[in-house]
């Protein structure tokens, strides 16, 4: 694969990004009726409306000759069939693999990857009813209600969104919560709302090495053992593919719950990682999370790029960043139980396609992901808003609506009223002879809408944005399964964390690092 920049069909796009420059979607919208209706997809309960983008079919049939000149067909085939497309960790990319159906066949270093993914299920399916019927109970035989997920990173954000997402189809009488931060005041929090006795810690690593997770799982392992707790293996459960690290930390061998070194972290929810959210709604909901994302899976797989949601939406992506410079994304859910999607996407783009080199580890001269932001609507409207309308930079934005949602009827409409009225101002603008009340327009918005969030929708939605990030790795042709731009500073960490213990400055420090680390040893009050 060549450097994108490279082609040329990126000049193409340059100069006809140049020409693009002097239109309109005010006017576009004017002289083309049926512009909503042919920049927009249906399927499978989902609506997604990218008519208010600066494109017209010129802008889209380039784009799409972008996909096909970077060879995307049979990047998504290689992926899906489990080639080892993780070059700098040599690892293959099966997330897909986790919501097959049962008689699927992958075939992955001479086995059915999938014998082991349905093991796995079954092992979750067994574990979660046992816990919700009572038969596996704490050390004072008390039943199992409060589940605290101890994982960071991938390993707490996508449970943790969709925990909080599909809250309505909770177990009755349970409790979730998540400690993910070295903060202690976390665990704090966490633990002067809880019972030892009824409580239930799944250790979330991958690596089992996780500074952060390895901290906070020994710190209340103390805690309830402190708490009388005499059966450690009625409470702590652990997922990870470091089967001897969980074993040597203390967590019984039944308790292990496998994943993959084919499963990126960000990737994880459809893997046991995905404990918190089966033991919260039931086994029977976690299946339709995986299903809906599986649906999404065949879309990706098997529909023309024309038609195709996560590369369109991908395309438009480079579109923006790379043709019009610009260098943050919005993601605006009008929906709370939405509330946490920022964050999980926030993860899923910037740590897959924040990245500065190539497939084949060169450096590069273009930019890759812009920065991924966001929050509710209505509370983003009072916020920032005020910058996406009427600021200098432009900020291409994903808005997500439900149709329909338990409550109150009123709420909903204006809820949704409001959703549609901020991508029509942010594409038509307003005329007015004071500056202060000019509103330019043309700004770019993408509408997501689903009927109602639940655990198969939000499994289709996740599945597309896993996918949108795919495509847009691909399209800048970095990898996007990797994440060495994490540990330098976690290196520096421990050199940092020995000098505070030993008071001896490393002769590496710079001035600022050591008057830092001085300062606090001088103020702090242990
Ligand atoms: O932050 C980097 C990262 O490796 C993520 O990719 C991952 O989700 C997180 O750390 C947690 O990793 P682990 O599950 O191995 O503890």
């Amino acid at each position: 694969m060549t450097t994108p920049t490279r082609q040329n069909l990126w000049q193409e796009l340059f100069a006809h990004s140049q020409q693009i420059r002097t239109l309109n979607m005010r006017d576009l919208f004017r002289h083309e009726t049926g512009r909503a209706s042919r920049y927009s997809i249906e399927w499978s309960q989902l609506l997604i409306d990218y008519s208010k983008n600066i494109i017209t079919d010129e802008t889209l049939e380039l784009l799409m000759s972008l996909a096909r000149a970077t060879e995307l067909d049979s990047a998504i085939s290689d992926m899906l069939r489990g080639d080892r497309i993780n070059v700098s960790e040599d690892r293959a990319v099966l997330h897909t693999a986790l919501r097959c159906p049962a008689d699927s066949v992958i075939m992955f270093a001479g086995e059915n990857v999938i014998d082991d993914v349905q093991a796995q299920l079954r092992k979750i399916k067994t574990f979660v009813n046992a816990v919700h019927s009572g038969s596996f109970r704490g050390w004072t035989d008390k039943p199992l209600t409060t589940f605290v997920n101890i994982g960071i990173g991938g390993s707490d954000l996508g449970p943790k969104l969709a925990v909080d997402a599909l809250k309505r189809y909770r177990q009755p009488n349970t409790r979730s919560f998540f400690i993910s931060n070295l903060d202690y005041e976390q665990i704090q929090q966490v633990t002067s709302r809880i019972d030892p006795e009824t409580t239930l810690f799944i250790v979330s690593s991958k690596s089992f090495g996780t500074l952060e997770t390895r901290t906070n799982a020994e710190s209340l392992l103390a805690w309830m053992k402190a708490a009388g707790c005499n059966a450690i293996d009625r409470h702590f459960i652990a997922i990870s593919s470091n089967y001897d690290a969980v074993v040597e930390f203390g967590i019984a061998e039944d308790n292990i719950f496998s994943t993959w070194d084919w499963v990126g972290g960000r990737f994880s929810l459809w893997s046991a990682t995905g404990m918190p959210v089966a033991l919260a709604l039931g086994f029977q909901h976690f299946e339709k999370l995986l299903s809906g994302a599986h649906e999404m899976d065949r879309h990706f797989a098997e529909q023309d790029f024309e038609q195709n949601i996560p590369v369109i939406l991908a395309l438009l992506d480079v579109w923006y960043n790379n043709f019009f410079d610009a260098d943050t994304h919005a993601f605006i859910p009008y929906d709370e139980s939405l509330r946490l999607l920022p964050d999980f996407l926030s993860q899923l783009l910037m740590e897959s396609n924040g990245k500065s080199t190539t497939r084949d580890n060169s450096l590069i001269d273009y930019h890759t992901v812009p920065i991924s932001w966001g929050s509710s609507g209505t509370n983003a409207q009072h916020a920032f808003f005020q910058l996406l309308h009427q600021g200098t930079r432009m900020v291409p934005v994903d808005f997500l609506a439900a149709m329909t949602k338990p409550g109150d009827q009123q709420h909903q409409d204006l809820l949704i009223a409001n959703c549609i009225a901020q991508s029509q101002a942010l594409m038509q603008g307003e005329k007015s002879s004071s500056p202060h009340n000019y509103f330019p327009g043309n700004k770019p918005s993408n509408t997501l809408f689903y009927s109602e969030l639940s655990p198969e929708n939000l499994g289709k939605l996740l599945a597309l944005y896993e996918h949108r990030t795919f495509v847009q790795g691909v399209l800048w042709n970095i990898n996007s399964f990797d994440q060495w731009g994490r540990e330098l500073g976690e290196k520096l960490a421990t050199s940092v964390y020995e000098a505070m213990q030993n008071g001896n400055m490393a002769d590496t420090f710079d001035s600022s690092t050591a008057n830092l680390t001085n300062y606090y040893l001088n103020k702090r009050q242990p």
